[in-house]
């Protein structure tokens, strides 16, 4: 029997049951929403901002990456991504900055929140304790409190939501409520098809994992919110299937990398393209999909087409996201992998550490 389908060896491999938790994500989700509804955010209503800065490292970052390219479109003030140790000088004091750290502790956002604390910015935290709720109530600012104990990509309904939804609370955007619903509906019901219960021969999670195994994945979205995604699912890769993968994104690929295929066959056979694709994608963006297909093929041991689904973007990006989250964890099963622990980044973290 394949080990995706092996109940018990599965739990044998993933001994702090990650699984479990993606297989959660609704509820996750669910419990993220009512989070919001009860923060008070008096502390930050009636500000007319300037700009908005999301902070924020990995599984914690995305949540930004997430927010602008959901608001972008709509939003008619800067929205900055800072993920690094400095905040850049044109956020004044007239902007809202936003820090995302799950643990609360990571050193490059305690570094951006502090110099938006010097600057006098009006500052929103989110996180589940650490340093940074401490940096909150020192300085008497907003904090929102998230549920402490998992690792950070496996808490990104709670980093990502109630970061989303305070905007909307804060009167910054306006969040259609059936978007939020249609979302909703559309991860229960993946949950169910991509859970450890549905067999490899129906579950598209397991199906996807089963194809990548044994390559090399790289991922390419169109430039925004399948960007966005595809970034997050190689992160997922990363970290829960320990593997290397890269994204890249639409049009902006077909300016370099698309040549990049040219040498190097034997390597780059090993490899499987995942393409994100939208029914209703412009003629312009189907027509590079296309094209780039057939220029790279020979070079590539596969390339597969994911579908995505829902028809508001917020849907569309998490349910995708979901069912590379869950391929993640199947590739890593399929590997024998634990996919939970992230040594690597644990040791990193310690070594600088040490420098304080
Ligand atoms: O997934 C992970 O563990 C990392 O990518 C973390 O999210 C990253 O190191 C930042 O930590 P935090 O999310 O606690 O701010």
């Amino acid at each position: 029997m394949n080990v995706l389908d092996d109940m018990d060896r599965i739990k044998e491999i993933d001994r702090e049951d990650i699984l479990g938790i993606e297989e959660n994500f609704h509820s996750q989700l669910l419990e993220a929403r009512e989070i919001i509804q009860k923060s008070n955010l008096e502390k930050l209503k009636q500000k007319e901002f300037k700009g908005i800065a999301f902070l924020g490292m990995g599984g914690s970052g995305f949540a930004g990456d997430i927010i602008k390219a959901l608001i972008k479109d709509d939003i008619n003030i800067p929205v900055e991504i800072v993920k690094g140790y400095k905040l850049p000088a044109f956020v004044k004091s007239d902007w809202l900055v936003v820090p995302v750290s799950y643990s609360g502790d990571t050193e490059e956002t305690i570094s951006a929140v502090n110099q938006a604390l010097e600057r006098g910015c009006e500052v929103l935290i989110i996180c589940s304790g650490g340093k940074l709720e401490d940096i909150g109530k020192k300085n008497n600012k907003a904090v929102i409190k998230i549920p402490p104990g998992l690792q950070p990509r496996g808490a990104i309904g709670y980093v990502f939501l109630p970061t989303y939804l305070a905007l909307d609370k804060l009167d910054i955007i306006t969040v259609n409520s059936g978007d939020i619903e249609e979302a909703l509906s559309l991860i229960k019901q993946k949950a169910k098809l991509y859970s450890r219960e549905t067999g490899s021969d129906r579950n598209p999670a397991k199906k996807l994992a089963l194809k990548i195994s044994g390559r090399l994945p790289i991922i390419y979205g169109t430039e925004g919110l399948l960007a966005a995604v595809g970034y997050r699912l190689k992160c997922e890769f990363n970290e829960n299937s320990k593997t290397p993968c890269w994204c890249n994104e639409f049009p902006e690929l077909n300016h370099n990398e698309t040549v990049g295929w040219e040498r190097l066959k034997d390597i780059t056979k090993k490899f499987i393209l995942l393409i994100f694709r939208e029914k209703d994608e412009s003629a312009r963006v189907k027509k590079r999909i296309e094209v780039t297909s057939n220029l790279i093929k020979e070079n590539i041991g596969e390339i597969v087409e994911i579908q995505v689904e829902g028809k508001s973007k917020l849907a569309k990006a998490l349910s995708t996201m979901y069912l590379g989250d869950m391929a993640s964890v199947y590739l890593a099963l399929l590997a024998g992998v634990d996919p939970t622990p992230v040594e690597k980044i644990k040791i990193l973290k310690e070594e600088l550490e040490k420098l304080n």
